[in-house]
């Protein structure tokens, strides 16, 4: 293992940012990782795990460790006529796993094609797109505490999942490592096609009964048009998380603003689309210095060069400013920021 030292982040970050942090250190095996944890050098050290880096932001330079979670693996432990049960490496890129489990024809994670990151991320904020969430096919996480470096695992039901949201958003921020998961996939998949513009796409290509592939093939499509490739310009996905509002307070947003795109959640909340709420505030495409929204989505903000965190925060605040003015909803960040 090597540790190094005063280590430049931009890489490793999908924003960009020009960061470093005082010790890094990439590990690909829960033996590693729990050396690294119990090591009285940096025992006394403030740490970080990071993935992919795409769902953080960096203020400032990390002063303490950062860990890279790399630990590889991906295996189908069991199955029966109906379902496999697949454990992957917490340092899994999660496209990849997507890819392994439409090659084997086993379905549940198709609609989360090209979500950038790992896998052992995807517990942390519940990953979610075009009516699929990591919940529905989760059955478990194995990890350890970043303390005491004591195992546990985390069924379904203690990680807490809800919209964006786990344990490990919550009570658990920063104290919990995920060294792999396990999903249970079907063998006779039910295709979710009812996320408006998938369905459309499909019909669109004139795909009536659809396979796992031309699910995956046609949300890659949608997802290339709408959002900035992190290659090519840096950003973290969605910046805010849908709001999730009160129907008495939608009822009577709904009278000044009949258009609002929303969803209904259950009797008594509505999701309302954030990236409606900032392009009706005029901030799609909106610009500043090194910071915007992009063109094609108000609810990604971009770093057009050499911005630094101080100033996509800056950039944020306002969008919320203005949001809040106009709608009286505050929006809450899905990105982690980092200090
Ligand atoms: P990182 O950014 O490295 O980390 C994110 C958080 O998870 C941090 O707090 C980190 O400490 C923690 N963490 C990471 N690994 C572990 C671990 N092993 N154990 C414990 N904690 C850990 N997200 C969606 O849900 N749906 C989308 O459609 C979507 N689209 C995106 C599109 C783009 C272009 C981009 C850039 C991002 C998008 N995201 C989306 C956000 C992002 O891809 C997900 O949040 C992803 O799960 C982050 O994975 P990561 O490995 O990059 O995590
Ligand atoms: N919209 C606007 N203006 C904009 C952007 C969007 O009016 O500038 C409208 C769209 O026309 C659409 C609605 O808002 O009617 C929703 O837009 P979209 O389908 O792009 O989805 P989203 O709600 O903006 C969410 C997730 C995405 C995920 C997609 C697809 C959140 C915070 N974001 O975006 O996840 O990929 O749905 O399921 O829930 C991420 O988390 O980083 C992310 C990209």
């Amino acid at each position: 293992m090597k540790i190094l030292h005063n280590y430049n982040l931009k890489r490793y970050n999908s924003f960009g940012l020009n960061v470093k942090t005082d010790h890094f250190i990439d590990v690909s095996s829960v033996n590693e990782l729990r050396k690294v944890l119990l090591d009285n050098e940096f025992r006394t050290n403030k740490k970080f795990i990071l993935g992919g880096g795409s769902n953080v932001l960096f203020v400032n330079d990390y002063k303490g460790l950062v860990i890279k979670n790399s630990i590889p693996g991906i295996e189908i432990i069991s199955e029966d006529d109906s379902s496999a049960i697949v454990e992957a490496g917490a340092g899994v890129v999660w496209d990849e796993l997507v890819q392994f489990c439409i090659d084997r024809n086993l379905g549940g994670i198709e609609n989360l094609s090209l979500i950038p990151g790992s896998t052992g991320a995807a517990p942390i904020q519940n990953i979610g797109a075009y009516g699929q969430e990591l919940k529905d096919t989760f059955i478990e996480l194995k990890g350890i505490f970043t303390e005491s470096g004591e195992d546990k695992i985390f069924n379904k039901f203690e990680c807490n999942f809800s919209y964006r949201n786990s344990i490990f958003k919550g009570e658990l921020k920063n104290k919990f490592i995920v060294t792999s998961i396990k999903l249970k996939l079907n063998k006779n998949p039910h295709l979710n096609t009812s996320y408006k513009q998938l369905g459309e796409q499909l019909l669109n290509q004139g795909i009536n009964n659809p396979t796992l592939g031309d699910v995956r093939q046609t949300v890659i499509k949608i997802r290339k048009q709408k959002l900035p490739d992190p290659n090519v310009i840096g950003n973290a996905g969605s910046f805010f998380k849908n709001p999730i509002v009160a129907k008495e307070k939608y009822l009577i947003l709904k009278k000044s603003f009949p258009e609002m795109i929303n969803y209904q959640i259950d009797d008594n909340h509505i999701k309302i689309a954030a990236g409606w709420l900032i392009e009706n505030c005029g901030w799609k495409g909106k610009r500043n210095g090194n910071v915007g929204t992009y063109l094609n989505h108000a609810l990604v903000i971009v770093n057009y060069g050499d911005a630094t965190g101080d100033e996509i925060l800056d950039f944020e605040m306002h969008i919320k400013q203005a949001v809040e003015f106009k709608f009286g909803i505050r929006l809450e960040n899905e990105v982690n920021i980092i200090n």
